[in-house]
C-alpha cells in the first residue's frame, strides 16, 4: 500500500491566519472594531515563554492588538487575580489566556474559573465545557478545533465514522471527544487503563492522539486507511545527544498504514495558535454584537 498522505499543519495554519487577518480588517473597516487578546505568562518556563512570544507576533501580525502582561514566578494569586478582573472590564481586550502550567501557590481553577467566559479564548472555563457538551455556542478549545478543521479537511463527512481519543484530559481528549460526538462520529475515548488498547485503536476509522508519550501508537494498532491525527510533541534524546520532538504514535510505522497522517513537528502544532487567532475574532464578533465576517 502507498504510505499515506501527509497533513500539512503548516500550509493549514498559514490559511487559517490569512483568513482571520481579512476578518480582522472588514471589522476594522465596517465597525471600526480591533480585536484584541490578551495572554498573561506567570514564571519563565522556557517552552511557555516560545509559545506566548509565537502568540504575540501572530496576533500583531494579523492586525489584531496584543497585550502581554509577564509576571513574576512568585506572583500571588491575589495579584493574578485582580490582573484578570482588570482584564475583564477592559473593552480593547476581547480574548483572554492564561497560559498554563501556573506555578503550584496559585490554584489554576480558581483562575480560569475568574476569566470572562465571553473572553475565554482557551475554552477552558466551565461554562465554555458546558455550552460544548450541550451543543449551544461556546469558545472551543484551540487543539482540539484545530484538530477537528484538519479532519474535516482530510476526510470530508465525519457522520458514522468510528473515532478514538486516546487520553482524557481537559485541554484535548475531553473536548476532542465533544467536538467529534457533535459532528456525528462514533467515539471511543481511551486511557492509561484501558484494557486492549491496540485493539480498540484497529477498529478506528479516525485516531487522535493525545497521550504524550513517544511514539506509544505502533503502526500495526492502526486501521489500514484510517485518518491519524498526533497531537503529542515530546521532547527525545535524539543522535549525538541532541534533542528532537516527536509525536504519540510512532510515524515511520504509522505512515505505512494510515490513509492519511499529521507529523510531529508541523502537524497539529501551528494549528492551535492559528485557533486561538480564530476564537479571539469569533469573541470579539460576539462581545459586540456583529456578525463574523465570511472572509
Ligand atoms: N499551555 C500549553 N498549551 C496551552 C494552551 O492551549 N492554553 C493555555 N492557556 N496554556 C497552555
Amino acid at each position: 500500500m502507498a504510505d499515506a498522505k501527509i497533513i500539512d499543519g503548516k500550509a493549514f495554519a498559514a490559511k487559517v491566519r490569512e483568513r482571520v487577518g481579512r476578518q480582522v480588517a472588514a471589522l476594522k473597516d465596517k465597525h471600526d472594531l480591533t480585536p484584541g487578546l490578551a495572554v498573561v505568562l506567570v514564571g519563565e518556563d522556557p517552552a511557555s515563554q516560545v509559545y506566548v512570544r509565537n502568540k504575540g507576533k501572530q496576533t500583531a501580525e494579523s492586525g489584531m492588538n496584543s497585550f502581554e502582561h509577564k509576571l513574576d514566578i512568585s506572583t500571588g494569586q491575589d495579584t493574578l487575580l485582580a490582573l484578570v478582573n482588570q482584564l475583564n472590564d477592559d473593552p480593547k481586550v476581547h480574548g483572554i489566556l492564561v497560559q498554563l502550567p501556573l506555578p503550584d501557590q496559585i490554584d489554576e481553577q480558581a483562575v480560569l474559573a475568574a476569566i470572562d467566559p465571553a473572553k475565554d479564548v482557551d475554552g477552558f472555563h466551565v461554562v465554555n465545557v458546558g455550552r460544548l457538551s450541550t451543543g449551544s455556542e461556546a469558545l472551543v478549545p484551540c487543539t482540539p478545533r484545530g484538530c477537528l478543521m484538519m479532519l474535516k479537511d482530510a476526510v470530508g463527512d465525519l457522520s458514522g465514522k468510528k473515532a478514538i481519543v486516546v487520553g482524557r484530559s481537559n485541554i484535548v481528549g475531553k473536548p476532542m471527544f465533544q467536538l467529534l460526538l457533535g459532528e456525528s462520529c462514533t467515539v471511543t475515548v481511551a486511557h492509561s487503563r484501558t484494557q486492549d488498547l491496540p485493539g480498540e485503536c484497529r477498529e478506528a476509522d479516525i485516531l487522535v492522539a493525545a497521550v504524550g508519550r513517544p511514539g506509544m501508537i505502533k503502526g500495526d494498532w492502526i486501521k489500514p486507511g484510517a485518518t491519524v491525527i498526533d497531537v503529542g510533541i515530546n521532547r527525545v534524546e535524539g543522535e549525538g545527544g541532541k534533542t528532537r520532538l516527536v509525536g504519540d504514535v510512532d510515524f515511520d510505522s504509522a505512515v505505512k498504514v494510515a490513509g492519511a497522517i499529521t507529523p510531529v513537528p508541523g502537524g497539529v502544532g501551528p494549528m492551535t495558535i492559528a485557533c486561538l487567532l480564530a476564537n479571539t475574532v469569533t469573541a470579539a464578533c460576539r462581545q459586540h454584537g456583529v456578525e463574523e465576517p465570511e472572509a
